[in-house]
């Protein structure tokens, strides 16, 4: 049997931003008509900093059911290697045959920064303009790019655990937005403060981000920490916020920056406000005042990545 691959060059290069922002959103929609069902990612530890994950999901209305496999190995930046690296394994619900297999890292990079355009688009402030990017890996490059089309970014700062990697970000990102200005920052705090949206994209288990230094109104997409043990937000920013997750299951399972301060009893269980499905569905109300802090908290669902990974092998 052949089996269709399609390379990271053609998730590149095929699946646009716009496409993904709308196939994410399309899945949130899936969600909310119950025709979308997921489970929760079952992970292998392998050593210190390295895991391997297994990530099933169904698409009833694209008939689609799959899981993506995938090893999270948090050094393979010293190598240059992405730190996510698998498949996305899509199969028939009609006859259960496998449809194909799509590389892995390169929808997962892609994916993570359209669900978080999703949620910017929805609860950041209309007039947002200043970004802070807390990391500067793979996904920084995918939140500056996604945070740009949905809003008119115009000054970026970046934080990162060295100046060198701070500017070495600037340096890569830089030429191609010729109208931001970017800069890097020694102290969190100082990248933080001023900021109308905060990405937080790094691989800390321990708060990176402080509600001291949030202003008001700002929003924070939390993408950096998936395990209940890790967290880049501290409890006094998760509890000054509106909290939102892409999901419930996932948020109550795999996410340290609801988790830990929930165990501390500086939030109720009824923090999350609500899910990415009732959001994007209009079911939910995101921001209520000028001066609300959002939070979206992102976990990263497999039906994402089934979504994009069937799109691709049917198009
Ligand atoms: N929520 C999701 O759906 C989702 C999807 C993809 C990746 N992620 C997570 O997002 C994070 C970033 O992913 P990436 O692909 O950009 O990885 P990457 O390896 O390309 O970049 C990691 C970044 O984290 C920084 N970092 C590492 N250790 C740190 C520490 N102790 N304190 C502060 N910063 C630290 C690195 O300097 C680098 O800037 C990872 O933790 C990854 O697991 C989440």
């Amino acid at each position: 049997m052949e089996i269709k691959y399609i390379s990271p060059r053609q998730v590149y290069e095929k699946l646009t931003m716009e496409k993904c922002i709308g196939l994410m959103k399309g899945v949130f929609m899936a969600f909310a008509q119950d025709k979308a069902q997921n489970r929760l990612r079952s992970v292998l530890p392998v050593d210190s900093g390295k895991l391997m994950g297994i990530m099933p999901s169904l698409l009833e209305d694209r008939g689609a059911v799959g899981a993506k496999l995938i090893t999270v190995f948090h050094e393979n930046y010293k190598k240059g290697l992405p730190s996510h690296q698998g498949v996305v394994a899509v199969f028939s619900t009609e006859d259960g045959s496998l449809k194909g297999l799509c590389d892995g890292s390169a929808i997962t990079a892609v994916r993570t920064g359209a669900v978080s355009a999703v949620a910017t688009d929805i609860l950041a402030d209309r007039q947002a303009s200043s970004l802070c990017l807390m990391g500067g890996g793979v996904q920084a490059d995918m939140h500056l790019r996604r945070m740009k089309a949905v809003r008119d970014i115009k000054s970026v700062t970046v934080w990162c655990p060295t100046m060198e990697e701070s500017r070495a970000f600037i340096e890569r990102n830089e030429k191609n937005y010729p109208d931001i200005t970017f800069t890097p920052c020694r102290e969190g705090r100082q990248a933080a403060e001023n900021a109308d949206i905060i990405c937080t994209v790094t691989a800390s288990h321990t708060p990176v981000l402080l509600g001291d230094w949030v202003k008001k109104g700002a929003h924070i997409n939390a993408v950096g920490a998936c395990a209940a043990k890790d967290r880049e937000l501290d409890s006094a920013c998760v509890a000054a916020s509106r909290f939102f997750c892409d999901s419930f299951n996932s948020c109550r399972a795999e996410s340290g920056d609801y988790l830990i301060p929930l165990s501390e009893g500086v939030i109720g269980d009824d923090h999350v406000v609500c899910d990415m499905a009732r959001l994007v569905s209009g079911k939910c109300k995101g921001r209520q005042t000028a001066e609300d802090i959002t939070v979206f908290e992102a976990l990263g669902l497999a039906a994402e990545d089934l979504a994009c990974a069937h799109w691709l092998l049917e198009n």
